[in-house]
């Protein structure tokens, strides 16, 4: 990523948040390559810096601002050498803060949402101009349809066919920040995913904020669903392994779950958040599902591909929460059994319906309740990972590893793998047997054959 050529300017992107932020980040690097734009890995020197940011959880605002303090340091240095930096604030801190940003921080000169990073060249020619910049529109020419194609990823790419959401859970900002749902057409999701593959791409993960709600059109005029998309994604040669994320359980349909049984390319390992075990909070949560309805999807898609394993989202500490309503949540844990999971205290987030909810849960209450189910958790999927050992499995190398000589990547099930191997093996898929594990990882060996 570093590139050291003294022509190009420095574009220097922090990212926090979820895999779409990820996403997005690289596609602003995409878009300010033309003007000359080279990413690098260090602050120090940069002459843009794009702080792109996360939302979902408390302090977010208060954690923006202090990195503005913490990072201004290279802004002046880079003024006192008689330089220019341009600093903004993008994401969705930016899409709920807008103008504020820009009063409470002189330094900052473009704060832009996340449904305007298309437009990056014109921001950046008035923020060049000594104009600050506030764009936090959601324009209705849409920014897929203006971004270039071109775009650099390694042998695990990301390719976005869905943003926003409709949904409103009561403790979420996404449908504030991100906007309504929208899908992206079935030719031009197609056509990006073979360019990929053309450019090296051996996996590709499609991606949106609620990515099976996906609905886009063919050129038939059809609509399709998730599933469809993905029978057809996966007839291109060359691509062998595909994924998605992030989905919700409302959204899983026949389709889908005989995507999962059909299509040998799809990997056996699906990301569906459950956030809550009771039907009476996942009610309040308004996710609109119960909680044997989420165990049923989990045994239809065993069902037609015996092999997945699951991951999720949790919240404890909604409010209302009660020490009945949290067990029935550890017992979907014990009846499903994960692989992995994301576990958080419910945080109020200003302007959700969830923050004017009574029945606040003490906060020593939540941090035991987390614990209890992070516990079960990670106890599951150490068991789930100890279980793999002595088995081969096919692993996409995406990097070098921590250790010299080593590098690393992912099974079919998401499990990170750590294994000693040739540098010439980066971006192929190659049999590994596993050797050790640990809860978050796994060691191997690659298989001569
Ligand atoms: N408090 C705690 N966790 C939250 N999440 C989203 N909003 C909140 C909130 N207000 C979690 C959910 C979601 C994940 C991305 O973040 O579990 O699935
Ligand atoms: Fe937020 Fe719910 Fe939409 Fe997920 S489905 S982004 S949790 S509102």
């Amino acid at each position: 990523m570093t590139n050291k050529t003294n022509t190009q300017k420095k574009l220097y992107i922090k990212t926090w948040g979820c895999q779409m932020n990820v996403y997005d980040s690289s596609r602003m690097a995409d878009i300010l390559r033309p003007l000359g734009y080279a990413q690098v890995d260090e602050p120090e020197d940069a002459d843009m810096m794009i702080l792109n940011t996360c939302h979902i959880r408390e302090k977010a605002t208060d954690k923006v601002f202090s990195e503005i303090g913490r990072l201004k340091i290279h802004k002046d240095n880079k003024e006192a050498k008689g330089g220019k930096m341009l600093m903004a604030v993008a994401g969705c801190v930016a899409q709920a803060e807008g103008d504020f940003i820009l009063k409470r921080a002189p330094v900052i000169d473009m704060v832009f949402g996340p449904q305007t990073y298309h437009e990056l060249p014109e921001m950046v020619l008035k923020a060049n101009g000594n104009e600050r910049v506030v764009n936090t529109e959601f324009p209705s020419v849409t920014k897929f349809d203006s971004l270039p194609l071109e775009q650099q990823q390694g042998p695990a790419a990301f390719l976005s066919i869905q943003e926003g959401c409709d949904k409103f859970c009561t403790f979420c900002v996404v449908p504030y920040t991100r906007g309504a749902e929208f899908s992206r057409p079935v030719d031009k999701i197609v056509e990006e995913a073979r360019m990929l593959v053309d450019n090296g791409a051996k996996e590709i993960t499609l991606l949106g904020q609620n990515v099976n709600a996906y609905h886009g059109t063919n050129i038939d005029g059809k609509t399709w669903g998730l599933g469809r998309l993905i029978e057809s994604v996966a007839e291109i040669e060359g691509l062998q392994q595909i994924r998605y994320t992030t989905s919700h359980p409302r959204d899983v349909d026949e389709d889908l779950i005989r995507a999962h049984g059909d299509v040998d390319k799809l990997a056996p390992f699906l990301h569906l958040p459950v956030q809550s075990g009771s039907d009476k909070i996942l009610k309040a949560m308004n996710r609109k599902h119960t909680a044997d309805r989420y165990r049923e999807i989990i045994a239809d898609m065993r069902k037609v591909r015996p092999d997945i394993v699951f991951s999720s989202d949790f919240i404890v500490g909604f409010p209302g929460e009660t020490d009945q309503d949290h067990e029935d949540t550890m017992q979907l844990i014990r009846d499903v059994v994960f692989a992995s999971a994301y576990s958080f205290k419910y945080s109020a987030r200003p302007g959700t319906p969830a923050a004017n909810m009574a029945g606040l849960v003490r906060p020593d209450v939540a941090s035991k309740r987390l614990t209890e189910l992070q516990t079960l958790i990670s106890d599951q999927y150490l068991e789930f990972n100890q279980s793999c050992i002595g088995t081969t499995t096919q692993v996409l190398f995406e990097r070098t590893g921590k250790n010299k000589g080593q590098l690393q990547g992912r099974t079919p099930f998401f499990q990170a793998v750590n294994a000693t191997a040739n540098e010439r093996l980066l971006g192929e898929f190659v049999n590994v047997k596993i050797t050790e594990a640990s809860a978050h990882a796994l060691v191997g060996e690659v298989e001569v054959v």
